[in-house]
């Protein structure tokens, strides 16, 4: 049988790992997929950068500048948008899709956004849509929740999906670092990005949990409705303070069903120092997913660089391959449930999440401070489940003896942690913000 055709959008980092993957493996492949896998176009921004990196396999390709092109060319059979972000890319994935081509793509930001409208015009043509690679690289998590996972229902989800954070959160916590100082030296080692707004900002991992969320639930992918918090405001004190009470902090993107509606956010959070996740260091990807038949599944590996996310590439283009002529209709759905079965259960607003609060506050070092501080938080109904008081080491202006207090809550709702840290905050012996973390105890 001939080979399946694909038309390469792009030849960065994924596009040009994809390459080099495909064809390193390509008779595995074939064994894999029932026919051959060849990037017959590949359409790039500067072709004399591209030839360079194909080296002898320069003459096997058809390069051109012109993206539309590929997606309109009759003899491409999948599309693999490799350019990301939401302008071009979404141009061309609609286009590919009205075509009548499948698409591979590793894009999250496009589909987080727009994936309603780009699923729905993929089931009105009858094509298919993957992206494994959208998620944490190269870790077949998208493949567990759609298919492997697919007895169950899923409680949770919590995962360590942006390996820049976790790696900037890992030397904070093992050098003592603190956030700038850290970041710098991420960038200076490449995994940082020279613009990261993205990932310190918790944009991208929030775009993976949005992703997860849907195929976790059956609800449309809903970005705006996701809570975003990133790491850019984490003080090292707090890491600190966490460590000592056996904590550490992660960026987690996390999805959970609730009883009123799924909580979809991304945030610094506290999780207990012997789970596995928090022992996830460096720039490693890991996800858990909690289901109620299956309990408790850990999924763990490089959610970045050519080769991994190339690994999630190749998967897509294998099962496309291996589903072209099936019937749509005998296709796993792009979200894991049938379209016309998604719900409505609305993605909760943050003040109505509920979680355990890590809380610090500096306050004066005198009598009846700590009991005020209790009383407020009895007066609202939460409950403490852990409390660290350090010595006094500084004193303010007038000579009297400051110190910080760390409070864990036992889990509440956010609302009225917010409406106790106001009460506390007003307070005269308190004198700083308070700082609110959320804690996951994972259990
Ligand atoms: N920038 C991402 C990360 C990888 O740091 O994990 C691509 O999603």
């Amino acid at each position: 049988m001939e080979p399946i055709k694909v038309g390469l959008l792009g030849f960065g980092t994924v596009g040009s790992g994809t390459f080099t993957v495909l064809r390193r493996n390509q008779e595995e492949i074939k064994r894999r997929a029932g026919r051959g896998i060849e990037v017959a176009r590949v359409a790039v921004r500067n072709p004399a950068k591209a030839m360079a990196q194909l080296g002898d396999a320069a003459g096997t390709v058809d390069l051109t500048t012109d993206f539309n092109a590929v997606v309109d060319d009759p003899s491409i059979d999948i599309v693999a948008e490799m350019i990301g972000g939401t302008g071009i890319a979404k141009d061309l994935v609609l286009r590919a899709i009205a075509n009548g081509k499948h698409v591979v793509t590793a894009n999250k930001a496009l589909l987080a956004v727009h994936g309603t409208e780009i699923f729905e015009a993929a089931s009105t043509k009858g094509v298919m849509v993957a992206f494994e690679a959208a998620v944490a690289g190269g870790i077949p998590i998208i493949k567990a929740l759609r298919e492997g996972l697919t007895a169950n229902r899923i409680q949770y989800i919590a995962g360590i999906i942006n390996g820049t954070t976790n790696f900037i959160l890992s030397e904070m916590r093992e050098r003592g670092l603190d956030f700038a100082t850290a970041l710098k030296g991420a960038q200076e080692l490449g995994y940082a990005e020279a613009d990261p707004t993205f990932d310190i900002e918790g944009v991208d991992a929030a775009h993976k949990a949005t992703i997860m969320s849907a195929i976790a639930f059956g609800v449309p992918v809903q970005f705006d409705k996701a809570y975003v918090e990133g790491i850019s405001k984490l003080d090292a004190i707090d890491i600190k303070y966490a460590e000592e009470l056996g904590y550490r902090i992660k960026l987690l993107g996390i999805a959970r069903r609730t009883d009123h509606g799924i909580e979809l956010r991304t945030h610094p959070t506290l999780i207990p120092a012997k789970r596995l996740l928090a022992n996830v260091e460096g720039a490693m990807n890991a996800v858990v997913v909690y289901g109620d038949a299956v309990g408790s599944t850990l999924y763990y590996g490089k959610g970045a660089g050519a080769e991994p996310t190339a690994s999630a590439v190749v998967a897509d283009l294998v099962d496309v391959t291996r589903l072209h002529t099936a019937d749509p209709g005998h296709r796993v759905p792009h979200l894991a449930f049938q379209p016309d079965r998604l719900s409505n259960t609305p993605i909760l607003p943050i003040e109505e999440v509920t979680s355990g609060y890590y809380l610090r506050l500096r306050v004066a070092d005198q009598t009846g401070v700590m009991a005020d501080i209790t009383r407020i938080l009895a007066d609202s109904g939460i409950s403490i489940d852990a409390l660290l008081q350090k010595e006094s080491e500084q004193v303010d202006a007038h000579g009297k003896a400051e110190t910080d207090i760390i409070l864990i809550t036992h889990i509440t709702v956010e609302k009225n942690v917010n409406a106790a840290i106001g009460k506390i905050e007003k307070l005269a012996t308190v004198k700083s913000s308070v700082t609110k973390l959320r804690m996951e105890g994972l259990d």
